[in-house]
């Protein structure tokens, strides 16, 4: 937010002893650790006359010019010299990665006094007080001692201002740098530097009584302690020591390094694990900034205690909002229309109620529903829908599809890195958020969604002959948070006022209950594959209620899956045959191979579709395309039993998630009364003989137009919520939503403390109690995950915050209240409380893999 033109100078110093160069890495973005940001560029600074480590400056330059451009220039303040990179160009770009490396190493600058660790906005009060113990037994000699001096030099320079800190070494005695912990000045630090320069290595290894020192001295008021132990080797005592480490938890957390091959790895990762820290291993000749920048990254950031379970559920409270929001809408019956739209993987479809029932409003060309393919053509134009995906071929790189597949996903997303081999558009990593090269630009797929999005309202206008400016639209149950943020953004690039993100099989069955309206109560399973998504959900619908009582799902499986698995088989019989790779070439540097491959595959797999759909009512049927590669034409028998076995994991699958979310429903099999099919690919007849037959052979419910139910659904929900329809001229009034997932927080020791269980209804409001895990601690981050694993990271990160501001008092005293709300959409906002001052952080989890609010109005300022 600094206001351009602006020029702004630091002052650096060497890190090390004669060091000729610099490398000066210029990253752009608000984490704390540097590797984290984005890399703008880089270049070296060389001719540093030599000199003891810290005593040459370097003046590091940035400026800023009225068009944006970013200029750094890096001297060295006793030569003068100086060198300069104006962002853009790649000036060590034909360096080797050896080198490179190396420089790195070896070339860094310390920052002075002001220390480039600490992200000051956000931790700004916490405070912390820092105990190194630093191993210099025999065993250090050399090598390792080495290693240990410059990890240590690096921990005291990146420490925040205004701590106090100690190094205390240890071989058969001990002895401390400072008789107490210091203040972080200047003065001290030098002093330290010195004396880390003295340290050799003798002796034998007693890291007992040095600990029990550090232990008894007194805490100072308000700071948090943080202890460091780096060691290469063994200690006597062991269990002794990681006793004493973990009856202190409370007073200090504890992290340790262990160095070289030689190192007692259960005495390292005792010392972390028993106090809440975390460890690390070096080697020699390694990188090992990035692991120390790590630990103190850990370190700056204390974590919760686990929680007490003190939950309060406000569910019903939320409720009666929600109803009173909708009453509210019932009194207003002058009302604008209000669409409901099925934005599908591979076909999407808008409906909307009108005098008395729902309409499927048909595209252009009379179809219910439309393809969701948007083409950029060599001419500027853009096409959506049918002619986009019948052209598909023509102009393959620039037909873009499968946005649903992309959307709200990460680059490195296991589904999206094997989707993305077969699809003909070029899709990057843009620092993370993946995005679709199209006409000439780089696309989010919020986009490609939104430019979908438009067109069927621009279906339903015609329809109507009205404006339409009001939308449901629907989203897979088994969405995650960030999945339907990103398809809601869509809707609001497409001019769309999205009244809620509902999720299908909910929909659907709004639509089976209206037009099976018997009043008795039913348990319903809905089961959903549609052409990029699987859910299931199992409802109770009982007299002017729908209740979902679980969800499960796959947001990646569907008909196109199937697709691929034909695509490949006929590959493999034409390279059997042929002695050709069909696949061969899609990756190809040469554009005109390329897009050949693509062009050919993009033809393969309409084909496949084809003869997919063409299988569920004949036993067999053939694949055929003219002049598939060069001159030779594509042949390939299929039989409706060679298409069941390429598919039968996934078949199987389906299968699986079914009795997952009956397990969560806590319902037999037995008790489901109604099957209803959702999707196209429901069509398939294994898929329906399986599933009959897993339920004994019960009749499925063909009565709902399995392509049509979710928009048809949508539509319903749209009107009430738009008070289209009183609420008292339908025969239900309420449809209660589930959570797919569970939602949680990262507690001390890296466990996922669950806030909002799977399967909760929503809307919902739940609050978790936490304590603080230390003495002194004064902020805590949040770290929000969705999933069901019990460790934290391997769930879905959702986002974090911080909360500080927490009064200093000794561990376990503060509590802090983690609350967590999921409105009526399915959106959640998280906020963290401490409990004596009130002091109140909050979150709705915007994370960076969203599009920000400046990107979507540049859009929108794009369209109109
Ligand atoms: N008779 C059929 N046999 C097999 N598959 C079919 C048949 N008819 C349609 N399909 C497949 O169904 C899929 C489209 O279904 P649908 O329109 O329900 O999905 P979608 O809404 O686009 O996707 P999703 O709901 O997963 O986002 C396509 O993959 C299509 O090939
Ligand atoms: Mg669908």
């Amino acid at each position: 937010n600094t206001k351009i033109p602006t020029i702004h100078k630091d002052a650096y110093r060497t890190f090390r002893d004669n060091q000729e160069n610099a490398m000066i890495r210029i990253y752009q973005g608000e984490s704390p650790i540097a590797q984290d940001n984005t890399l703008l560029g880089e270049f070296v600074l060389n001719g540093i006359p030599p000199a003891p480590a810290g005593k040459e400056c370097v003046d590091v330059t940035m400026e800023i010019d009225a068009m944006g451009v970013l200029n750094v220039k890096a001297m060295v303040k006793s030569t003068r010299g100086q060198q300069s990179l104006k962002v853009g160009e790649k000036r060590t770009g034909r360096m080797s990665q050896g080198t490179k490396q190396k420089l790195l190493l070896e070339n860094q600058l310390v920052q002075i006094r002001n220390p480039f660790l600490l992200p000051t906005s956000k931790l700004d009060d916490q405070k912390f007080e820092f105990i190194f113990m630093l191993d210099v037994s025999g065993s250090m000699g050399g090598q390792p001692i080495e290693l240990a001096k410059r990890t240590l030099l690096l921990f005291l320079h990146s420490l925040p201002e205004n701590c106090y800190f100690n190094v205390i070494t240890f071989r058969g005695n001990f002895t401390s740098f400072f008789p107490a912990s210091v203040r972080y000045t200047q003065q001290n630090l030098e002093y330290a530097k010195i004396k880390v320069q003295e340290l050799y290595g003798s002796g034998g290894t007693t890291l007992l009584a040095p600990l029990r020192y550090v232990y008894s001295q007194p805490q100072i008021e308000g700071y948090l302690t943080q202890i460091f132990t780096i060691t290469d080797g063994h200690v006597s005592n062991r269990d002794e020591v990681l006793a004493l480490v973990a009856s202190q938890v409370k007073h200090s957390r504890s992290f340790s390094l262990g160095i070289g091959n030689g190192v007692d790895r259960n005495l390292v990762i005792g010392i972390a694990e028993n106090a809440g820290g975390m460890y690390e291993f070096v080697t020699y000749n390694e990188m090992f900034e990035t692991k120390i920048l790590n630990q103190l990254k850990t370190a700056l950031r204390p974590a919760l205690l686990k929680p007490i379970r003190v939950q309060l559920q406000l569910q019903e409270g939320m409720n009666l909002i929600f109803e009173k929001y909708k009453q509210q809408n019932d009194m207003n019956l002058e009302t604008e229309p209000a669409i409901g739209i099925d934005l599908g993987t591979t076909y999407s479809c808008v409906a909307i109620y009108a005098k008395g029932k729902v309409h499927i409003i048909p595209n252009g060309i009379g179809k219910n529903t439309t393809p969701s393919y948007v083409a950029f053509t060599k001419d500027g134009k853009e096409n959506i829908g049918e002619p986009a995906k019948n052209r598909a071929y023509e102009n393959p790189e620039d037909t873009i599809f499968d946005a649903k597949r992309i959307i709200g996903r990460r680059f490195n997303d296991i589904n999206l890195q094997n989707d993305m081999k077969l699809w003909p558009f070029t899709v990057v990593d843009d620092f993370g958020v993946p995005k679709i090269l199209a006409g000439g630009k780089k696309l989010h797929p919020e986009e490609i969604s939104a430019k979908l999005l438009r067109e069927l309202k621009k279906d339903a206008e015609r329809y109507l002959q009205r404006d339409v400016k009001k939308a449901v639209i629907t989203v897979p149950a088994y969405f995650t948070d960030g999945q339907r943020q990103a398809t809601k953004d869509a809707g609001l690039m497409a001019g769309l006022e999205v009244l809620t993100v509902q999720t299908e099989p909910t929909a659907a069955a709004i639509a089976y209950k209206l037009q099976h309206s018997e009043g008795k109560d039913r348990n319903v399973l809905i089961f959903d594959l549609g052409g990029g998504t699987f859910d299931v959900a199992v409802l109770k619908m009982s007299k002017g209620k729908i209740e979902v009582l679980a969800v499960d799902g796959d947001t990646h499986l569907g008909g196109e899956d199937f697709d691929k698995n034909m695509m490949e088989y006929c590959a493999q019989e034409f390279k059997k045959k042929h002695k050709v790779d069909l696949f061969e070439g899609k990756d190809s540097a040469n554009k005109q191979t390329k897009d050949e491959a693509r062009r050919r595959l993009k033809r393969l797999q309409g084909e496949c579709e084809r003869k997919k759909i063409e299988l569920a009512t004949s036993i067999a049927a053939v694949v055929t395309v003219d002049r598939m590669h060069g001159r030779t034409d594509l042949s390939v028998s299929v039989t409706r039993e060679m298409f069941n076995k390429l598919n039968e994991n996934l078949f199987k699958k389906t299968i699986e998630v079914v009795d997952k979310a009956l397990v969560a429903a806590k319902l037999q099999k037995s008790k489901i009364d109604d099957i209803v099919l959702v999707g196209g690919s429901t069509r398939i007849p294994k898929v329906q003989e399986m599933l009959g037959a897993h339920f004994g052979g019960k009749a499925l419910d063909h009565y709902i137009n399995p392509d049509e139910a979710v928009a048809y659904g949508a539509a319903m929900t749209a009107a009430y919520m738009n008070g289209t329809i009183a609420k008292n001229s339908m025969d239900f009034n309420k449809v209660q939503d589930v959570t797919p997932m569970s939602i949680g927080v990262e507690v001390y020791g890296g466990g996922f403390s669950v806030i909002i269980p799977k399967s909760t209804k929503v809307p919902v409001k739940l609050m978790e109690r936490y304590k603080t895990a230390h003495n002194n601690q004064t902020s805590v981050q949040i770290t929000i995950y969705q999933g069901e694993d019990k460790i934290a990271v391997h769930n879905q990160h959702l986002g974090d915050f911080y909360l500080n501001g927490i009064p200093p008092r000794a561990a376990e005293l503060e509590n802090i209240d983690v609350e967590m709300v999921i409105n009526s959409q399915g959106i959640l906002h998280v906020s963290a409380v401490s409990s004596s001052t009130g002091h109140k952080s909050v979150s709705i989890i915007e994370n960076k893999f969203r599009m920000g609010s400046g990107a979507i109005q540049r859009f929108l300022d794009e369209v109109n």
